[in-house]
């Protein structure tokens, strides 16, 4: 997307990129001769050729939906919307006739019957408002159609954001954004109404309905029908006054306006408008919550948030989930750790940095002196930036001289870095999320895709809605995604491997397999086939408990498909067989020729920020930056001549080994930094004795979580909106973050505090912004040789591995596999059954994860009040066969014992699971469900196996409210239709078409009816 100057009048933010695929024509707009492309939407060309016509209801990202009529133009004499009218070689266009002119003006005034303009007092007056921008293009000066307020009330009901039908357009813009981008089905128009207003779940209240808080439709919105909360009585100079003295003045203006027309009411709303540019800043972030990478512009005043406003990051453009649009509370509150705090008698007392510096450096140096380097660990973290993670390795490596050094992607993600290490080379996914909503086949393993990654769930949502896009899913629980799924199955917990590998063998017993490509681009086809003989269809049947049938199914399915992308997540990796079934995974994608190509390849798909890049930069205990083995003598040479000492040898300690030296007695310092590990690691019980077991222990963070409780020192961090620096999505692609606040209080980037560490330490570093820390890392590093901070100004952004001269990959292998001969590997296949299975005491299978609007245990969301307003509670959910059979019902209390540890929670009863299945979410306001899971890991990378934890339940005999308010969206009953349906507006008996008079709609000669033709 180009970014284009907003001229007063006009309306457009950004434009189109020229269509790829289309030919190119010419066309005659206002008698000159213009460039278009046949096929393409005319309001395209038409602003492509720099014309101004008005477009109320048209937004690039939704594509035509033709509520409005206010972009009449007439085409080779005829009166035509120009977003719903294709472009044709040598058709002749008139933006600015007589016809096309009180067409233009007879729709806009229809438009203002319903919205009173008082643009001075309104917060949505910030230069970019389209209603506001139309009029003055328009120059209208008094309007035929009375404003008519609607007979609704405004809802305030959602915590986020609010509906004033009286400002309502009813452009649809929500509509379509909501039905077909987010996908969440909430809102439609019935046209049919006397007074038609937008409608949640069919017209019930926002809180309680389905509405995720996406934040989508406030987004898109063009006037201040659904404003952010945040942004009322804040965002304007006069908007705080009391509604009184705002109504007086809207009266004022009403007034006045048949006398001096709007034009000189413009005005003042434009000088008033300019005068907020000046006090309102709007700075570039990405977001600090998951992996997908959305990236936006958050609009600040002071500290206030006012709002995040979406519209060119390459991985979301318009789309964001609640945490991202709405989770930001975290960052001012009061809760933020300020001051250095050091351990003192039974608690912690305030320091100054110097104080608690000196004392963070002398006592690691002390124990390197007393101990060696290897009895000290370094623990980095996903949310901290790739330069901060970089440094964090360096001072492990160089300053101290160990290779105990590792990240949270233990705890979820190594396992599907293994299983690609093994197969095609690069740890991470082999294109980009384009590639997922291309895909003719998405299988998802694993994954609560739509709670856990919720924009990249929205795109395949999208495809699978309205291009066709076949999906299947397997997981053990009936969420979203597996509900809109062609095809749903629940293998018996830790047994993927086996179907996986079953249906692979039973495609290549077929003659199925793509023997072609496997020939030219795959190695070990023929110790993998023999691999599989034990993987028969009767023998999948028996282990995982699907039918024969329905693999079969699947199996052809895939054959079928022209091409496949497979996601996965935690449900796959936090196995003792993690790595493994990670690998039949990627197997099942090279017999298939997944790889390769547009649309197909392997998505295991990142759960922090920058999980991803917190390993690509090196903090890993057998990997440099961009993956080069510190085993290796020439990369050792490299980086020992770079940073001027000699590096150790040794492989480091991961860190499920670094808290099992603990307790034996051999590592006796940690430094860590923005990690709840006690939280986050599993067998919280046994990680809590380890830090207490410690010598010395140094966490970093922003908040004092449950791991600071064990501290001997606690550093005061920034979060992101305090810092600059990149984050690395799961798609590979490096963003800028830009600094939006200063620091609160003393807290301090955490790059600074490591460097500032490492100096005292003897270290001599000197970087001035984590750019310099960049510069160095692409100078030693060849996956990021071409990395500059140039190339990634803004919004633009770079998928890894990247060439010298800034060449990136967003599509993986498509010259060849990460290998020296250019091939993948099949990996031969064996599975072992799950390392802990329920017995006659231990009955129930407890499973783990994440909800929509929490991120994992809650530090940050439980302090966005919106978050805690509408999922206040940690909850267990039990099935309904189980709840009848234990005479549980919502609310119950109930303790949950396992092997490891006991919680006390309340019970939900919900078909979501089933059975003998449990589910807890990770977020809690007490206890981590980690005193539940146990010390059992992946064999390869030690990932725990959360995932593997048989508990036990006892029903206690009181009952309490049900612990998910009834605000929450869960309650809701979305109401899916084709998008804003805007035929059913052209049918009503009072609808005419603008300009000529007649009950008219377009028909798909012309262009598309409403859009859905036109969707990419
Ligand atoms: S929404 Fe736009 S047009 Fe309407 S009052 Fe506010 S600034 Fe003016
Ligand atoms: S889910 Fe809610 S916030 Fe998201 S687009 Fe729909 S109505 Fe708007
Ligand atoms: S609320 Fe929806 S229909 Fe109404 S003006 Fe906003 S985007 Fe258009
Ligand atoms: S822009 Fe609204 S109908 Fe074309």
């Amino acid at each position: 997307m180009s970014t284009v100057q907003a001229s007063p009048g006009h309306l457009i933010s950004s434009l189109p990129d020229p269509p790829i695929n289309l030919p190119s024509c010419e066309i005659e707009i206002d008698g000159a001769q213009a460039t278009a492309f046949v096929g393409e939407h005319l309001i395209d060309a038409i602003n492509r050729n720099g014309k101004e016509v008005p477009q109320v209801c048209y937004h690039n990202r939704l594509g035509p939906i033709q509520t409005c009529d206010t972009c009449m133009v007439e085409v080779d004499g005829k009166l035509l919307r120009a977003c719903g009218t294709k472009v044709i070689a040598g058709m002749t266009v008139a933006t600015e006739s007589k016809k096309a002119h009180d067409a233009q003006h007879e729709a806009f005034d229809r438009i203002l019957g319903n919205h009173m303009l008082y643009c001075t007092v309104c917060d949505n007056n910030n230069g970019n408002c389209t209603v506001h921008n139309t009029t003055a293009l328009l120059k209208i000066e008094h309007q035929q159609h009375p404003y008519k307020p609607k007979p609704y009330e405004v809802d305030m009901s959602n915590p986020f954001y609010r509906y004033d039908p009286d400002q309502c357009i009813l452009c649809g813009r929500c509509v379509e954004a909501c039905q077909n981008v987010q996908v969440n089905e909430t809102l439609s128009i019935r046209w049919e109404d006397e007074h038609p207003r937008v409608l949640w779940d069919g017209g019930a209240q926002i809180g309680g309905s389905s509405c995720v808080s996406c934040g989508h439709c406030v987004t898109v919105c063009p006037c201040n029908a659904l404003m952010e909360k945040s942004m009322l009585g804040k965002a304007g100079y006069f908007t705080h006054w009391p509604k009184q003295a705002l109504n007086g003045m809207i009266d004022l203006v009403k007034d006045i306006e048949p006398e001096v027309g709007y034009g000189p009411i413009l005005q003042l709303s434009e000088t008033e408008a300019a005068m907020r540019k000046v006090r309102v800043k709007r700075t570039k972030t990405v977001c600090t919550y998951c992996g997908v990478g959305c990236s936006y512009d958050i609009w600040t005043k002071d500290r206030h948030i006012l709002k995040v406003e979406p519209s060119e990051g390459a991985a979301n453009n318009i789309s964001t989930c609640v945490k991202g649009k709405f989770g930001w509370d975290f960052v001012n509150h009061p809760d933020r750790l300020q001051k250095p705090l050091l351990r003192e008698g039974g608690g912690f007392r305030e320091a100054s940095w110097e104080e608690a510096l000196d004392l963070v450096a002398r006592r690691l140096g002390e124990i390197k002196a007393m101990h060696g380097p290897d009895a000290l660990g370094f623990i980095s973290s996903s949310k901290c930036t790739n330069e901060e993670n970089y440094l964090m390795q360096k001072l492990a490596r160089a300053v101290v001289g160990t290779n105990n050094v590792d990240n949270c992607s233990r705890y979820c993600q190594s396992p599907a870095t293994q299983g690609l290490f093994r197969t095609v080379g690069y740890g991470g996914d082999s294109g980009s999320i384009s590639d997922i909503a291309q895909a003719s086949l998405v299988l998802i393993v694993g994954s609560n895709t739509a709670e856990s990654h919720p924009v990249l769930a929205t795109r395949v949502k999208r495809a699978h809605k309205l291009n066709g896009q076949r999906l299947i899913v397997v997981d053990i629980r009936e969420h979203e995604m597996a509900r809109r799924a062609d095809i749903h199955f629940s293998p018996r917990p830790g047994t993927d491997l086996v179907w996986l590998s079953a249906i692979t063998k039973y495609i290549i017993d077929h003659g199925k397999a793509k023997t072609e490509f496997i020939e030219q681009w795959v190695n070990k086809f023929d110790e993998y086939k023999k691999s599989l003989e034990p993987f028969t269809m009767e023998y999948a049947e028996q282990v995982t408990g699907i039918s024969q049938e329905t693999l079969i199914k699947v199996a052809a399915e895939i054959i079928a498909a022209n091409s496949m992308c497979v996601l996965w997540a935690m449900g796959v990796t936090q196995h003792c067989g993690g790595s493994d079934t990670s690998t039949a995974i990627s197997n099942l994608l090279l017999a298939t020729g997944n790889y390769m190509r547009p649309g197909t390849g392997a998505y295991p798909l990142r759960g922090h920020n920058n999980v991803q890049g917190a390993s690509d930069f090196g903090c890993m205990p057998v990997y440099f930056p961009g993956y080069e083995k510190v085993a290796d003598e020439e990369v050792r040479k490299r980086y020992e001549q770079a940073w001027g000492v000699n590096l150790p040898t040794n492989k480091g300690l991961d860190n499920h080994e670094m808290v099992d030296a603990v307790h034996k007695g051999t590592l006796k310092g940690i430094y860590l930094f923005g990690e709840d590990m006690y939280s986050a690691d599993s067998n919280a019980n046994y990680v809590g004795a380890a830090f207490s077991m410690l010598d010395f222990f140094v966490v970093q963070d922003i908040f004092f979580s449950e791991t600071c409780r064990y501290a001997d020192v606690v550093l005061p961090a920034s979060p992101s909106l305090e810092k600059e620096g990149t984050f690395t999505s799961t798609e590979r692609r490096i963003q800028r973050l830009y600094q939006v606040f200063e620091p609160m209080g003393e807290s301090k980037p955490d790059w600074e505090i490591v460097q500032e560490i490492a100096n005292r330490l003897g270290a001599k570093w000197t970087y001035r912004h984590p750019a310099d820390v960049m510069h160095e890392s692409a100078t030693l590093a060849p996956m990021f040789a071409g990395v500059t901070y140039d190339r990634l100004a803004g919004y633009k952004t770079l998928q890894w591995p990247v060439a010298i001269d800034g060449t990136d990959q967003p599509l993986l292998y498509t010259k060849g596999f990460s290998f020296p001969d250019g091939k993948a590997n099949f990996y031969p296949m064996d599975w072992i059954p799950p390392c802990d299975a329920e017995d006659s005491e231990f009955d129930l299978h407890l499973n783990n994860g994440r909800l929509l609007e929490h991120f994992h245990e809650g530090n940050l969301t439980y302090r966005v009040a919106g978050v805690h307003e509408e999922s206040p509670n940690r909850f267990v959910e039990v099935s309904p066969e189980l709840a009848e059979q234990r005479g549980i019902a919502n609310g119950q209390w109930v303790d949950i014992t396992s092997r490891h540890g006991e919680i006390r929670t309340q019970a939900l009863v919900t078909d979501r699971v089933s059975g003998n299945q449990l589910y807890m979410p990770l977020n809690s306001p007490e206890k981590p469900v980690n005193l539940l899971t146990g010390s059992f890991s992946d064999r390869i990378t030690h990932t725990p196996a959360y995932k593997e934890t048989p508990v036990k339940m006892k029903v206690l005999p009181w009952r309490g409210e049900n612990p998910l308010p009834r605000l929450n969206f869960r309650y809701g009953k979305p109401t899916p239709q084709r998008g804003v349906e805007v035929e059913r507006k052209w049918r009503r008996a009072d609808y005419r078409m603008p300009g000529n008079g007649l009950v008219q709609i377009q028909t798909k000669q012309e262009g598309a009816t409403n859009g859905q033709a036109n969707r990419d």
